[in-house]
């Protein structure tokens, strides 16, 4: 198994494209049923969600709409726990069906800062999507309603996912040594 260097760091290979691919393909799934003669409104929080956020876009197939926001830092390998205020939400988000597509949720307190502010605009609905949750790190409980996988608390990158801005054009996920 070949491990790869970032920065100062060593990572082997964790969950293939392959394995990434069949999960977006299910979670896309419960979505398109779920919202069938519904038009549901993707909110993808950048940076890391980009990457999940097309290829899961890409297998809805019921009328939808996506936007990309800006809001926390994250620095190394812990969270800085620094929430930035949401950039770039200029949906008008009443009576619509929000769905809000996450890489990972991690120990939560990205969500359980963001989530509040979104409920003020009084949605129609609001879920959760996300690739990644690490239960074993929750501090601030959040309700996801599509997650790929389930991992353990252990810092991972690829598919999006950056160490200190590298790692994100990775096709898999790799997880820290
Ligand atoms: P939370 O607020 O602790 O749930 O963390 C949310 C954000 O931290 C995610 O959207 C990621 O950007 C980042 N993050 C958390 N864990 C990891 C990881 O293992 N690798 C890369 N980024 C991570």
């Amino acid at each position: 198994m070949s491990t790869l260097k970032v920065h100062d760091k060593e990572f082997i290979p964790y969950i293939t494209s392959q394995q990434i691919e069949e999960q977006v393909t299910r979670v896309a799934a419960e979505i398109n049923k779920d919202y069938e003669g519904k038009r549901p409104l993707f909110i993808a929080i950048l940076n890391g969600a980009f990457i999940f956020a097309a290829d899961l876009f890409k297998k809805i197939n019921v009328e939808a709409e996506i936007c990309f926001i800006k809001l926390a830092s994250y620095k190394g390998v812990k969270s800085t726990g620094k929430v930035i205020t949401a950039i770039g939400l200029d949906a008008e988000l009443y009576n619509r069906d929000v769905i809000i597509v996450e890489d990972i949720v991690d120990t939560g307190k990205t969500l359980s800062q963001f989530l509040p502010q979104l409920e003020h605009h009084h949605p129609a609905s609001l879920k959760v999507a996300s690739l990644l949750h690490k239960p074993a790190a929750t501090v601030h409980s959040i309700k996801i309603d599509y997650l790929g996988f389930t991992i353990p608390d252990k810092f991972v990158l690829g598919y999006g996912l950056d160490y200190d801005g590298l790692g994100r054009n990775l096709k898999e996920i790799y997880q820290l040594i």
